[in-house]
């Protein structure tokens, strides 16, 4: 048999003051059994629902709550364990555990270690249903996501509470299984260059106006992280977007109109292994940009002039070498498939992503979306996920063709 890919990693067990802790010391002898290293690192109170004794039976390391220990003086340092840790799972996390991650409330050994973690975080919530839909919760687990991450989303089932909703601890074979997935994934990509292109992009009008579109930046954002989480050098050629990386890896060159993405992916192109045209680039720029603000009191409505943009994707695809990998996106609202088969082959792409407006929750804007790839044996559909799950997918499918 395989070795499990959690063998031999250092992972942080944290665990919050919820009924599910009773699930968290499967948790730990399973991971135990995959043969990771685990040190469990308890709030205080968590310890009023399972004691450190078993914990530290099952871990053979003694389990920290506490910043000193209180006969010696000997203090806990949250640094080294934050340093020491191949990932940090947080299991069962609490309303409250997440509102203080969430924020920096750094009064425990369990937020300390958190904030000082350089490893990637995982966090399995655990709550009552109310709690867990409350706008306070969704909001906290939103700014968690931002941080970069992984939500490991409770299941809908009956709670602790007597009632029935959302807010079961997944269950831990689960959670094993998402962190196995990411220390399999993870340097799958090492020394390979990725070019992605993320985002809209804005053709000037006048100095206040542009010509652009919905596209949030999202997908385009989850491909260069997925693809810098597999050891990847990432280059990401993003229009005007609100959405930012954490994530040290991956190397963003803004840009604003379709020449400029054009020239940046001209660039990093040559040396790429794999690159992924996620970007909504505007198909038409105004002829000419009008020096000052277009003024309404014209006595004419203006006629902006428009012209082509250069198609980045083709371009590219014209000039692919043997070995290269280039992947396209296509946004459809009729005829999905045909429409996608065209730009596969008139953009020379080894795969096209296909999202159809069609679908409820995908698209521009969502956090989730529901694609399918085709290439030039068929097509693959998946089903609704989150961006972050369609990110993998997708790496997935082209690192299969490397
Ligand atoms: O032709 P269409 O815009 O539907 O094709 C979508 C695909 O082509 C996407 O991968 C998009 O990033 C890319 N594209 C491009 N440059 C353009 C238009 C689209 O790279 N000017």
């Amino acid at each position: 048999m395989n070795p499990s890919p959690l063998a031999g990693k250092h992972i942080v067990l944290g665990i919050c003051g919820g009924i599910a802790a009773y699930k968290s010391v499967s948790l730990l002898r399973l991971l135990i059994k995959a043969g990771a290293e685990v040190q469990v690192v308890i709030t205080p109170a968590g310890k009023q629902f399972i004691t450190p004794v078993t914990l530290s039976s099952l871990s053979q390391k003694p389990v920290v709550s506490e910043f000193f220990t209180a006969n010696t003086g000997e203090w806990h340092s949250h640094v080294d364990l934050g340093l020491w840790a191949d990932c940090m799972v947080i299991a069962p996390a609490t309303a409250s555990t997440i509102g203080k991650m969430a924020h920096g409330v750094a009064d425990n050994m369990l937020v300390t270690t958190y904030l000082s973690a350089k490893s990637h975080v995982f966090v399995a919530p655990a709550m009552d249903l109310d709690m867990m839909a409350h706008p306070s919760t969704t909001a906290n687990i939103e700014l968690l996501r931002s941080y970069g991450n992984t939500i490991i989303e409770p299941e809908t089932g009956y709670l602790a509470s007597g009632l029935t909703g959302k807010g079961r601890m997944e269950e831990p074979e689960n959670i094993v299984k998402v962190l196995e997935g990411y220390f399999a994934r993870s340097l799958t990509l090492a020394g390979k260059r990725v070019l992605v292109t993320a985002g809209p992009t804005y053709e000037k009008i006048d100095p206040v106006r542009f010509i652009g579109n919905y596209s949030s930046g999202k997908m385009g954002y989850a491909l260069a992280e997925e693809c810098a989480a597999r050891g990847a050098e990432v280059t990401l050629v993003s229009g005007p977007v609100s959405v930012t990386t954490k994530d040290p890896r991956v190397k963003v060159v803004k840009v604003e109109s379709a020449r400029e993405m054009l020239a940046e992916c001209e660039k990093a192109f040559p040396a790429s292994d794999i690159s992924i045209m996620c970007a909504a680039v505007a198909d038409y720029a105004p002829a000419a940009v009008a020096d000052r603000k277009i003024k309404r009191e014209h006595s004419e409505v203006p006629v902006i002039e428009l012209v082509k943009n250069p198609d980045i994707a083709a371009t590219l695809g014209a000039r692919k070498k043997p070995g290269q990998i280039l992947a396209g996106f296509a946004l459809e609202t009729d005829n999905e498939a045909s429409n996608a088969v065209e730009k596969l082959e008139r953009k020379n792409l080894d795969l096209i992503v296909l999202n159809s407006m069609r679908d409820k929750g995908a698209g521009f804007g969502t956090d989730t979306n529901k694609i399918t790839i085709i290439d030039r044996e068929g097509s693959h559909p998946y089903p609704l996920k989150s961006k972050t799950e369609v990110a993998a997918d997708i790496v997935d499918s082209i690192q299969s063709r490397l």
